[in-house]
């Protein structure tokens, strides 16, 4: 069922809640791909009930960011969510969300700011305010939705991060549950963002990939300094690429690791093909 009022979606949250059941609630800006469905298949396998949010949120995208061209795919979103036996999919308009106030800056709405510590790096570095989007519309969610369960993919790896933080600080009452990464059989994580690349930039895009899984062979071998690490992944970088950062921090707190190991996120961004990709992996995790 599509629904697009916050109120009918409470009022239906309320029912199933009399009933006793659990509500998993699968987060989304819509554009849905097997990334998403591997999200839906969990909370669908784990919940009485399961809502999906299909929202592109406008507060999370800085000035010049892609808000206008992000894919938009309802139809699309809504039989495939059908197909996997989701209950409800949520997707308001802006205004639903945040009113008809059109000055949607910090100067007017009631934002949740993440710690500085969390978000002064990685993507936070270059994409200022995008987590006090991100976590302002994800609590919005929460509590019109009131899950047990929500479902985050380990793709956006600092965004998880993030909110497990916000959760904690706040005693949001839902399990987030981290979903790991889906991959094309190339190596190419799934992101929406993909549809944005040509043939050529996809080839470009496995760069990302080839570095995450190479310093992961080179850690297994016993290397742990993190400079030799980065040396060897710049080999792979070519002209195409536009590196953003190459990072490795602690998992839990991201904070700067001195050496790799077992608990080291590794994250990457880059540019190619004129499209911003990331994508991450734990050292310590197949
Ligand atoms: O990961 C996303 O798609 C978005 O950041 C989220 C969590 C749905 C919030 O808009």
């Amino acid at each position: 069922m599509l629904l697009k009022n916050i109120e009918e979606l409470k009022n239906q949250i309320k029912q199933w809640k009399k009933d006793g059941l659990t509500v998993g609630l699968v987060p989304t800006m819509g554009a849905l791909h097997d990334g998403h469905l591997s999200l839906i298949k969990k909370s669908v396998a784990t919940c009485d009930k399961t809502v999906v949010s299909d929202f592109v949120n406008p507060t999370q995208f800085c000035p010049g960011e892609d808000l206008d061209k992000y894919p938009r795919t309802l139809d699309a979103d809504v039989k495939l969510c059908e197909e996997n036996g989701v209950d409800i999919v949520f997707a308001p308009s802006p205004e639903e969300m945040y009113g008809t106030d059109t000055r949607r800056s910090n100067d007017f709405l009631t934002y949740v700011v993440p710690p500085f510590f969390y978000t002064n790096k990685l993507c936070g570095k270059t994409r200022v305010g995008h987590f006090d989007g991100v976590c302002t519309v994800v609590l919005k969610l929460f509590n019109i939705v009131q899950p047990d369960y929500a479902f985050f993919g380990q793709k956006d790896a600092q965004q998880l991060v993030v909110i497990k933080k916000m959760v904690k600080d706040l005693n949001v009452p839902v399990e987030v549950v981290p979903c790991p990464i889906i991959r094309e059989d190339s190596g190419l994580a799934l992101s929406s963002r993909n549809k944005y690349l040509s043939d050529e930039g996809k080839e470009n895009a496995l760069v990302l990939s080839k570095i995450l899984k190479n310093i992961k062979t080179l850690y297994k071998k016993g290397i742990t300094d993190i400079d030799a690490l980065k040396e060897t992944a710049f080999s792979f970088l070519t002209a195409a690429h536009e590196l953003e950062y190459l990072e490795f921090v602690d998992k839990t707190d991201l904070e700067d690791k001195k050496s790799a190991d077992d608990e080291t996120l590794v994250l990457i961004a880059l540019r190619t093909d004129g499209v911003r990709l990331i994508d991450n992996c734990i050292l310590g995790e197949e």
